[in-house]
């Protein structure tokens, strides 16, 4: 007996495939995102195999904010070190990592320090390292310290090049003398010096070597601030670095603790030849609603005579499940946003390749840009080795 319905074998190449069998068959119908846990594996071995002699490796929090995430990396990378960008992450961050160290990667206001202390044990005071940008921030923590009864623990952010803040040369670090004075509820916990430009300049632009030693130059003029002032090291740290620096760094540096997070799982915003061993390991994944085997435009009978003329509204095209997403379309291959449309986030039309055999219930994927502000987006991820039944880990959402 004939049928009307077309039967088509799968869009996808092997391994979007698999993640679509995953998902139509433990998926719930929705828009999700998905977490191939053996390429995060195989990235954090990768990063292993980069990471420079003497400096310790720091989990970006807000890069990867998901604890099963990052317990399975702390594990695998054996941290218990992160930096975090948000109050609400504290907590969190706590509870699953008895003895974690806990730097802020950005100067919060006094008033989100005194609602996370609030939260926070006594003894957990400790775990935490502040930010300051400014010595008139210090002070103000100075007095939440004294106010309180206890001792912060204080970080000062140096600028080492990217000019986002903080102190940009030795006498900013004396400006913090007084802060740091004795009695002044604060104790020094080291340096804050963040390359976010290196690896972003465009490319005919881009000199990573030498951009790499003006920075190390700079942190080491702040470190000798330091050491003229006569604070105390002990237990204070020297961070630097992302994604897009850390393996720039060497034994010799006057840093001894890196952050990384965003490469571990790749978004496209990390395409960089230094990170080729890498792999996106995070997708955005969404359920076909309609097929339609050619675009008619509303209304315009003049755009009609374009149609068969123009990629991005020439040959079938599918609605999905939502829109909008912060991501490139990755598979299936040839998959354009709908030009006339433009996208929507409730049922966004994208144009098929000639040949696409995509189908109703079917499932598209688009690599996001970022992994920050996206994973958090859903209340979980969808994970799965490629094989192993889909688990849903919950994400840290503020
Ligand atoms: C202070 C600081 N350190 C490190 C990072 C690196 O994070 P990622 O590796 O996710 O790019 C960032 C990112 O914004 C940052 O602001």
């Amino acid at each position: 007996m004939g049928s009307s319905v077309p039967t088509y074998k799968s869009a996808h190449d092997a391994y979007f495939a698999q993640w679509q069998a995953l998902l139509q068959r433990d998926g719930d119908g929705v828009p999700s995102l998905v977490l191939d846990e053996a390429r995060v594996r195989s990235n954090a071995e990768a990063v292993r195999s980069l990471w420079p002699a003497r400096h310790a490796l720091r989990l970006a929090v807000k890069s990867l904010p998901c604890v099963p995430l990052l317990r399975s990396l702390a594990a695998q990378l054996q941290t218990e070190r992160f930096m975090v960008f948000h109050p609400a992450h504290v907590r969190p961050v706590l509870d699953a990592f008895s003895s974690s160290d806990l730097l802020f990667g950005k100067p919060v206001p006094t008033r989100a320090v005194e609602r996370t202390l609030d939260q926070l044990k006594a003894h957990e005071i400790n775990s935490v390292r502040w930010l300051a940008d400014t010595p008139a921030r210090a002070e103000e923590l100075s007095a939440l310290a004294r106010a309180r009864g206890v001792e912060l623990r204080v970080a000062v952010e140096v600028d080492i090049g990217l000019h986002r803040g903080g102190a940009s040369s030795s006498d900013e670090i004396q400006g913090f003398r007084e802060a740091f004075r004795v009695g002044s509820g604060l104790r020094f916990a080291g340096l804050m010096g963040y390359d976010g430009h290196l690896g972003r300049i465009p490319w005919p632009l881009q000199r990573i070597e030498r951009s790499h030693a003006r920075s190390m130059q700079r942190y080491q003029e702040h470190v000798r601030a330091v050491d003229a002032l006569g604070w105390s090291w002990e237990g204070a740290v020297r961070n630097a670095g992302g994604s897009l620096s850390f393996m720039e760094y060497r034994e010799g540096d006057p840093t001894d603790d890196l952050t990384i997070g965003s490469a571990l799982v790749k978004p496209a915003h990390f395409d960089d030849k230094r990170l080729a061993s890498l792999s996106c390991a995070l997708w955005i994944a969404t359920p076909v609603l309609k097929r339609v085997e050619r675009f008619d435009p509303p209304d315009t009978e003049w755009l009609a005579a374009l149609v068969p003329l123009v990629k991005g509204l020439r040959g079938a095209g599918v609605y999905l499940f939502g829109g909008r997403f912060h991501g490139q379309a990755e598979s299936p291959k040839g998959l354009v946003a709908n030009l006339a449309l433009g996208d929507s986030a409730n049922q966004a039309l994208y144009q098929l390749e000639r040949s696409s055999t995509l189908a109703v219930d079917d499932w598209v994927f688009f690599r996001p840009h970022e992994s920050e502000a996206t994973m958090d987006t859903l209340s979980h991820v969808l994970v799965s080795d490629g094989t192993s039944p889909l688990e849903r880990w919950p994400t840290l959402r503020v």
